[in-house]
């Protein structure tokens, strides 16, 4: 059975990436894949800096990073903060490129996002994809950009729109496609 592993790159209470995360999680299980779905806020790591990698590389690098690695397939909901990441999600990347073995070299990766504005985190996917793609990773065509975020879900955390489900439906069919398990 193919492995996933969500994550959202906000963990503030009420984000809707963590909404988004889920939404593709139970889409992922319905599609016969085992997922665990991650929150960040418990892989606790400092801000990266090259001085601490030297006899002090937080527990939390070295665990997500396994985990990352034995996974079939990864899918992260972005923020997207000025046009770009938020701090935890390139925090969390920056370690993560820095472990042995290279925990982006297996899985098969899937972005999406949710934004208040109405381009649905457009450009900060396009710095994650790249930022991936950077590091080795194989990231699946469809980009899930949705927004505003607020009208975006409905009450059980389902996209409202027929457009976004079908999107849906579509990163889920390339991830089991694409990824190896
Ligand atoms: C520092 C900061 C920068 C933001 N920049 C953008 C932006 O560039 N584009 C956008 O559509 N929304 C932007 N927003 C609004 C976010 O899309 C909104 O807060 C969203 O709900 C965050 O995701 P979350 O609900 O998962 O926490 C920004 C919010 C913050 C706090």
């Amino acid at each position: 059975m193919k492995t996933a592993l969500t994550l959202s790159g906000s963990i503030r209470k009420g984000s809707y990436n963590r909404v988004l995360q889920h939404h593709v999680g139970r889409a992922l299980r319905e599609a016969g894949v085992s997922v665990t779905d991650l929150e960040l806020g418990e892989f606790p790591m400092p801000i990266f800096n090259e001085d601490l990698e030297k006899d002090a590389v937080p527990d939390a690098a070295a665990d997500l990073a396994e985990l990352w690695g034995s996974h079939d397939i990864v899918f992260i909901a972005s923020p997207e903060y000025n046009g770009g990441l938020s701090p935890l999600l390139v925090n969390t990347i920056t370690w993560l490129s820095r472990q042995k073995p290279s925990p982006f070299r297996h899985a098969v990766f899937g972005v999406g996002g949710v934004s208040s504005g109405k381009y649905g985190t457009i450009w900060g996917l396009s710095h994650l994809r790249e930022s991936l793609t950077k590091v080795g990773t194989l990231v699946v065509p469809t980009l899930l950009g949705i927004g505003p975020a607020e009208a975006a879900f409905d009450e059980h955390g389902d996209p409202t729109e027929p457009a976004i489900r079908r999107k849906v439906e579509q990163m889920v069919t390339e991830l089991t496609q694409f990824s190896r398990g």
